[in-house]
C-alpha cells in the first residue's frame, strides 16, 4: 500500500455516506483514485455534506442508488475497476427481519453484484461482511478460536430467535448469496469481515457501532443494554479501530493474492474485562465494573491471521481505539465529565 499512488484508477463505493465507507473514500481519494460513490438520497444535503466536502480532495462523484433497485448501481460502478459494497438495510428495530432484513440484504447484494458482472471494467469487488456472519453458534467454551472457515449457525438464528438474531443472519446469508453469485459469473469477490468498529468519525452523527463501543463510558443506558446484548448473543466482543477497517480494505483490494474472506479484529475481549481496562485508564468517568449477568470470560477469540499473514498490520491496539474514539466523542460534545 505505502504511498504508491494510484492516478488513473477509479473505484466505486457504495453506501458512501456510511461510517466505514465516508473515511475509505477520503483515503482513496488521497491517495489519488477517482471515487463515484451511491446514497439513497443525494438531494439532502444533510445525508451528503461531509461527502461534497471531500470533493475538495479529488475528483469525487456522488449518485443516487437504492439496493432495491438494480438498474441505479449501473452509471455509478461504468467505468470502475474496484467495487466496494458497504450499505446495508440492518433495522435493529425489526420485528419481522426475514422480510426488514435478510430479504432485502440478500436482493441488494444481488442487485450491486448482477451491475458488477455487466460492467466490464470491474477488476475486484469487496463486500464488508461482519464477524457476525461467523461467530453465532451453540458451541459452549472458553478458549475457542473463530476464523474465516466458520460460519454463524442461521438454522440455530432462524429457530432459537434469541434477541438480535436478524443481523447476524442477514449478513450470513447476504455473504453467501453473494459468494455463489461470484461463483457463477466470475466475479472476483473479497469479503472484509470487520468486528464492532469504533473511532472517529467524519459522518455529521455519532455512528451507532461507535455510541455501542463507548457505552460503559458515556452511561447511556440504550446502548449499555445493546452492548451487552452482544456478548449475550455471541459469547465475545471484539472491537477494531476504524482506521484499520479501512485500511484493511485497500489492502485487500490491492493485494492481486487476497482471495476469499477476511476477518478484521484488533481486539477481543469480554463486557467484565473491558470494563476494568476502561475504569483503570478513565478513572474520571463513572464506569460500571460488576456484572451478575455477563460471564467474565469471552467465550472465543476470533482471529486476523489470515489477514496478517497476506502481509497486513494493525496500526491500533485497544488502548488508541479508545483514546480516539473518546476524543472523539469529545469534539461531537458526547463525554459527560
Ligand atoms: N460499524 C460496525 O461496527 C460494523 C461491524 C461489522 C460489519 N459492519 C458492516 O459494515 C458495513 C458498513 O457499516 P457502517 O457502520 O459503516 O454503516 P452505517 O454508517 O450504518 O451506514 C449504512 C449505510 O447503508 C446505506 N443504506 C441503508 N439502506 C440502504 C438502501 N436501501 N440502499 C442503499 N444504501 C442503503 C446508508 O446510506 P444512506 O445514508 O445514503 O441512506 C449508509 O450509507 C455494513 O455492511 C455493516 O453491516 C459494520
Amino acid at each position: 500500500m505505502g504511498s504508491m499512488k494510484a492516478m488513473g484508477k477509479k473505484a466505486c463505493v457504495v453506501g458512501g455516506s456510511g461510517f466505514m465507507a465516508s473515511l475509505l473514500i477520503k483515503k482513496l481519494l488521497k491517495k489519488g483514485y477517482a471515487v463515484n460513490t451511491t446514497v439513497t438520497d443525494p438531494g439532502n444535503p444533510n445525508k451528503i455534506s461531509h461527502l461534497v466536502e471531500l470533493q475538495s480532495l479529488g475528483k469525487l462523484e456522488i449518485f443516487g442508488a437504492d439496493l432495491g433497485v438494480e438498474e441505479d448501481f449501473d452509471a455509478p460502478i461504468s467505468g470502475c475497476e474496484l467495487v466496494f459494497q458497504f450499505a446495508t438495510t440492518a433495522n435493529f428495530a425489526s420485528e419481522d427481519p426475514e422480510n426488514d432484513m435478510i430479504k432485502p440484504a440478500i436482493s441488494g447484494v444481488l442487485n450491486v453484484l448482477k451491475a458488477c458482472a455487466r460492467a466490464k471494467e470491474v477488476k475486484r469487488v469487496i463486500l464488508t461482511s461482519s464477524t457476525a456472519a461467523v461467530t453465532i453458534n451453540q458451541l459452549n467454551g472458553t478458549d475457542l478460536v473463530m476464523d474465516e472457515s466458520n460460519w454463524s449457525d442461521v438454522e440455530y438464528l432462524r429457530t432459537a430467535k434469541p434477541h438480535g438474531w436478524g443481523y447476524p443472519a442477514s449478513k450470513a446469508l447476504e455473504e453467501k448469496a453473494a459468494w455463489k453469485f461470484a461463483e457463477e459469473n466470475h466475479i472476483d469477490l473479497i469479503t472484509v469481515l470487520p468486528s464492532l468498529t469504533t473511532g472517529p468519525s467524519i459522518t455529521l452523527d455519532i455512528p451507532t457501532s461507535v455510541a455501542l463501543a463507548t457505552s460503559l463510558i458515556t452511561g447511556n443506558d440504550f446502548f449499555m443494554k445493546a452492548f451487552k446484548g452482544i456478548q449475550s448473543l455471541s459469547g465475545s466482543i471484539s472491537i477494531t479501530h476504524v482506521e484499520d477497517i479501512c485500511r484493511a480494505h485497500m489492502f485487500l483490494a490491492e493485494k492481486e493474492s487476497a482471495s476469499g474472506r477476511y476477518i478484521v479484529c484488533a481486539h477481543n475481549t469480554s463486557i467484565p474485562e473491558l470494563a476494568k481496562f476502561l475504569s483503570k485508564r478513565y478513572p474520571q468517568h463513572q464506569i460500571p465494573t460488576e456484572f451478575d449477568d455477563i460471564p467474565s470470560k469471552a467465550k472465543f477469540v476470533i482471529s486476523s491471521e489470515k489477514l496478517v499473514k497476506e502481509g497486513f498490520s494493525f496500526k491500533h491496539g485497544i488502548e488508541e481505539i479508545f483514546y480516539h474514539s473518546l476524543e472523539y466523542l469529545d469534539s461531537k460534545g458526547a463525554l459527560k465529565n
